[in-house]
């Protein structure tokens, strides 16, 4: 496999925060030698209702055997994370400035707001939550498409001390009862329906099914705030002063919204009666800011636990240098808010720089295959953020969409979610950055706040396909099987050994599970669940989750190597590789392969691919079946889910849960596919 090596923009510009791998190899020395004095700096630039002691500015304990796994940055300093991020920017004289465009599903349908609303608006929710008796530490559902009331009511529940517990808007009401039941909530909010693409979806029924059911789970929610977000007509409200429109703006198209009195409130009528000013509430740093699940191996879902001064200074401090951002930028990242990458790169991180964001509701198929760069054009967007699975899935239309556009404006391009496979990142380089913009491959999680594996824009020469350096603060470690640190070139567990500030600090009510997880494997080690390997540059390259680690003839490869190169056939669009047991080599690769658009799969392409992947990586990498696949069974959040596709490898039915899939019906089509022999 080629691995060419591609100059960042500071080719071109001189303005980038980080000018050279020299000066990224100074801060992040002192980062790590000299920690508290790295971090205060930063930290003063923010407000602290009391001030934090430099003295005595974080301690931990990774080592189980010594007792609690426990992770401290500043305590005893006081602060508010909305404060920081409205009410500063406002005094510092940036309220008039463009907090958030929003972009509608429907292309006529766009608005803004400034950070000077987005403060009144957020105080008025603020007052809101209030009137409904939450209080600090209370938790707070929200379940919403994105909108700009999803901010407001996030940087409310920050305001007041409540922990956001965000349930994306694409889980079954099966999923958002067990979350809304495990974190308790006295609040869901969430909107009436919302537009995806053509196809109407309506949340708040699914939501009252979810309120349902957590009564199963023996907990009932009090209270349910709806946004009345389908019949606004937001072509008719771009007021002049940034808002998106008054409620006198909204028309009640949809009057059969299923309700209950007593519990359910219209978030405008709600809004109407409360005061645009609300003391925020001191918090201490380590009191929490948030709550985020995640999956975990074992089925229950992980309530992923970030605080608030640590997590401020971690989102921020990524944000500004990982994608390079100056004043009169635009940036945008598409994830949605209710995963990670929204809440620390859609809301936290961006107005924590006072950044001026997009925020879009759509996919990116619709009206067309064009509409990313559309908008990309349409804002004169310079950041550009969002996860290999779409670039791929674009990439299938070729470049005529793309040509169609002017993407001029474009400085850095992001990447998150996956190992992105060199042939994405090629297209996405040439294509979309047009051979001049840097690609930041960002590697990350939920549990870790913030990016933690990333190429600096102007600094870091990037190699297709790595997450190349460790970010300030950030010492990656590799592991072998017994525990060994591998020095120099290698490949092993991705592990840590020391926090930095955005690291989550418990799982929501089980610190037994918080460190039999991520900290038991290797007593004194924060373990990813990652593999990684270091090449002769000291680039990282993260080869997947562990548990997707194949072991073929005692050779250990990981899945996402097959795939990159699967994928760098011409004529491939997609590619998952899963293992299958063997009589003789213990596990052998089974490849399921999505051709491009137009291209038909024959046995002639299934032996090209067998060739070049035993040409590649090694007569041992030889797969032992290619089987056509029409799609891959993917969760709505792009995810693809692998245990399927182990089933269908080895022809069991049995596939369990599979609701979380955005088409089921791809399962039975893959089993249908296979091929009779194998
Ligand atoms: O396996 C890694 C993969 O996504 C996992 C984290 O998933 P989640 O908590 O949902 O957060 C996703 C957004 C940060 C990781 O353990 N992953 C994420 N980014 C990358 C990646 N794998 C390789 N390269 C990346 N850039």
């Amino acid at each position: 496999m080629s691995r060419n090596v591609y100059l960042p923009y500071s080719v071109t510009s001189e303005k980038a925060h980080i000018k050279s791998m020299e000066q990224y190899r100074e801060m992040h020395k002192k980062s790590l030698e000299s920690t508290a004095q790295f971090w205060s700096e930063i930290a003063s630039q923010f407000h602290w209702e009391t001030p934090y002691d430099v003295n005595n500015f974080y301690s931990y304990n990774f080592d189980v055997t010594k007792g609690p796994v426990q992770i401290k940055w500043m305590e005893g300093a006081t602060t508010n994370v909305c404060y920081n991020l409205l009410d500063k920017n406002v005094r510092n004289g940036m309220g008039d400035k463009v907090a958030f465009y929003w972009e509608g599903n429907d292309p006529e349908d766009y608005s803004k707001i400034t950070y000077k609303k987005l403060l009144e608006e957020v105080c008025r929710f603020s007052n809101v939550l209030k009137s409904k008796g939450v209080v600090k530490g209370d938790r707070v559902a929200i379940y919403m498409p994105m909108v700009f009331e999803i901010v407001i009511a996030i940087l409310s529940c920050a305001r007041i001390g409540a922990v956001h517990s965000i349930v994306f808007a694409g889980f079954s009401s099966d999923s958002l009862a067990e979350r809304m039941a495990d974190c308790k909530c006295k609040v869901l909010v969430t909107a009436d329906s919302v537009y995806r693409g053509d196809k109407l979806l309506n949340i708040k029924s699914l939501c009252d099914i979810a309120m349902d059911k957590a009564k199963n789970f023996g907990h009932e929610v009090p209270t349910c705030i709806v946004v009345r977000h389908l019949p606004r007509l937001y072509r008719s409200m771009n007021t002049s002063n940034g808002t998106n429109g008054s409620n006198s703006d909204i028309i009640d198209l949809h009057s059969d919204v299923p309700w209950t009195d007593g519990r359910d409130y219209w978030w405008h009528d709600e809004m109407d009666d409360v005061e645009p000013s609300c003391y925020p509430v001191w918090m201490s740093a380590e009191d929490p800011l948030f709550m985020l699940y995640t999956s975990g191996s074992t089925g229950k879902p992980k309530g992923v636990l970030h605080t608030t001064g640590g997590y401020l200074l971690y989102a921020a401090t990524t944000f500004k240098y990982v994608f390079d951002y100056h004043p009169g930028d635009v940036y945008w990242c598409t994830a949605d808010i209710g995963w990670i990458t929204g809440h620390s790169y859609v809301v936290y991180g961006p107005l924590a720089n006072g950044a001026t964001s997009v925020i879009f509701e759509g996919t990116p198929f619709y009206p067309d295959n064009g509409r990313y760069w559309s908008i990309i054009e349409k804002y004169k967007v310079t950041q550009f953020y969002t996860a290999p699975t779409a670039i791929r899935a674009l990439m299938k239309f070729g470049e005529e969409p793309v040509k169609k556009h002017n993407l001029d404006s474009l400085k850095v391009l992001g990447s998150v979610g996956e190992p992105i496979n060199p042939e994405a990142w090629l297209w996405y380089y040439q294509n979309i950055g047009q051979e001049r913009c840097s690609i930041a491959d960002t590697f990350w999680q939920t549990e870790t706040g913030g990016h933690v594996i990333t190429p600096l824009p102007g600094c870091t020469p990037m190699k297709p396909g790595s997450a190349s350096f460790p970010f300030f603060g950030v010492k990656p470690i590799l592991l072998d099987e017994s525990g060994k640190e591998i020095e120099g070139v290698g490949e092993g567990y991705l592990v840590f050994n020391k926090p930095w500030p955005g690291m989550m600090r418990t799982l929501f009510g089980n610190h037994e599970r918080f460190q039999s997880v991520y900290f038991s494997k290797f007593p004194g080690y924060y373990c990813t669940g990652d593999g990684a390997r270091r090449d002769e540059d000291g680039y990282f390259w993260v080869t997947g989750r562990v548990d997707d680690m194949l072991n073929v003839s005692g050779h250990l490869m990981s899945t996402a190597e097959v795939e990159s190169v699967l994928t760098e056939h011409p004529d491939v669009s997609e590619a998952a590789v899963v293992s299958r047991p063997h009589p003789v080599k213990g596990e052998c690769l089974y490849c399921f392969v999505t051709p491009n658009h137009g291209v038909t799969f024959t046995p002639k392409l299934s032996s090209e691919l067998v060739k070049k992947v035993r040409e590649s990586i090694g007569p041992f990498a030889m797969p032992d079946v290619i089987q056509h696949a029409p799609g891959l069974p993917k969760t709505r959040s792009g995810k693809i889910m692998r245990r399927v596709l182990r089933k269908v490898a080895i022809n069991d039915r049995e596939v369990g849960d599979i609701s979380t899939l955005a088409d089921e019906h791809i399962v039975e089509e893959l089993f249908k596919n296979r091929p009779e022999k194998s």
